[in-house]
């Protein structure tokens, strides 16, 4: 329907002193909604301080809205006056790990509306190393709340075009500022509950995570689907997610036993998602979405991938696992989703 599209506009800024850094803030003071480029993905971005804004942004989306923004800052001063305080070891990763791919979670002050926490008492907060998107926040003179910029389900973009995709005609403007470098989400951390808990891998591995804080736990639901009923501690668990249209199954073995179950189970329109050199050896349609043995890879391009099978409408997926060191467990956690939890071993 027409009227229910607005004119997007496309900046290509790839300098934080650009002189478009100016025009996309005014945009957001203006209450607008801004795509920006990040290290992990792209971020729909609008006011974190403002209700109106962040209503703007679940409907863009579709995202139901108990489910929180993450509110991003140019510096670490802005943290301050967006939370009740900000424990030692909170600071402490922040000095290890900021700007960079990792949100905290803690007790949110009044400042943060109920509206951008989704009901929650808490607030997540990152500052991302993009110096395009630190740029915006700080011109705007306020943080950001940005949820991934994607259409509610569907895989984050990790490029403009991926975003122009999902929400041309719903959002006044894109940034485009190359592709996102981590490729997946960043690693979500609570410290609002003792001992701290993992709600979501990402670029800041477990491995980097307990050299700060010692001990951790990692919740349930970074492994395996949640159990009816329960309550996700961190809504966006509970959602279908990362999802291409295709029938996607993570098949876990060697690349000879999973070639063998792949030209077995083959119907039309089955397709592989692959290791590099891998495609040459198989005889069914593939995507190569990383390196073996190279989990940043395999982070770099796996929702690429997934958006690539779309295109090409794929409408089943064999996967090969994904690696199971550093980032390899963002990897497992966005694939496992991707597939509706369902994996084979071969
Ligand atoms: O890398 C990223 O984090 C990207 C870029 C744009 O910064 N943003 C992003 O936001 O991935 P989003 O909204 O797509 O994912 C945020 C996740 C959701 O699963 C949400 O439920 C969880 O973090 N989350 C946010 N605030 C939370 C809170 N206060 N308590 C529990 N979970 C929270
Ligand atoms: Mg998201």
């Amino acid at each position: 329907k027409l009227s229910d599209t607005m004119e997007t506009k496309i900046y290509k800024i790839n300098s934080k002193d650009d002189e478009s850094v100016e025009e996309v803030a005014l945009i957001l003071k203006n209450g607008g909604l801004a795509a920006v480029p990040t290290e992990t993905v792209y971020g729909l971005a609008g006011n974190a301080l403002s209700e109106e804004s962040a209503e703007k942004i679940f409907k863009a989306k579709g995202r139901p809205s108990d489910n929180p923004f993450i509110v991003h800052i140019s510096e670490l001063s802005e943290w301050d006056s967006l939370v009740e305080s900000i424990p030692e070891p909170a600071k402490e990763l922040s000095e290890k790990f900021w700007p960079g791919p990792l949100t905290i979670i803690l007790p949110k002050s009044d400042k943060i509306p109920l509206t951008v926490s989704g009901g929650l008492p808490t607030v997540g907060v990152r500052m991302p190393s993009h110096p395009v998107a630190r740029a915006i926040i700080k011109e705007c003179g306020f943080p950001l709340a940005a949820p991934s910029a994607n259409t509610s389900g569907k895989p984050s973009p990790t490029k403009a075009s991926h975003v122009i995709d999902d929400l041309w005609g719903k959002i006044d403007a894109v940034v485009d500022g190359g592709e996102s470098d981590v490729g997946v989400e960043s690693t979500v951390i609570s410290l609002a509950v003792s001992p701290p808990r993992l709600f979501r891998p990402g670029g800041i591995t477990t491995e980097m995570l307990t050299e700060v804080l010692g001990e951790f736990t990692v919740d349930e639901a970074v492994y395996q689907k949640l159990a009816d009923g329960k309550e996700a501690p961190s809504p966006g668990m509970k959602y279908k997610h990362y999802s291409p249209e295709a029938k996607v199954t993570l098949v876990k073995g060697s690349f000879e036993a999973f070639r063998k179950f792949a030209e077995e189970n083959k119907e039309e329109g089955t397709y592989c998602l692959l290791f590099e050199g891998e495609e040459k050896e198989i005889s069914l349609p593939s995507i190569v979405y990383g390196k073996k043995n190279d989990p940043a890879s395999q982070a770099k391009h796996i929702f690429d991938s997934l958006r690539t099978l779309d295109k090409l409408k794929a409408k089943k997926v064999y996967a090969r696992f994904p690696e199971s060191d550093g980032v390899g467990l963002a990897v497992f956690n966005r694939l496992i989703r991707a597939s509706g939890f369902s994996l084979i071993e071969v």
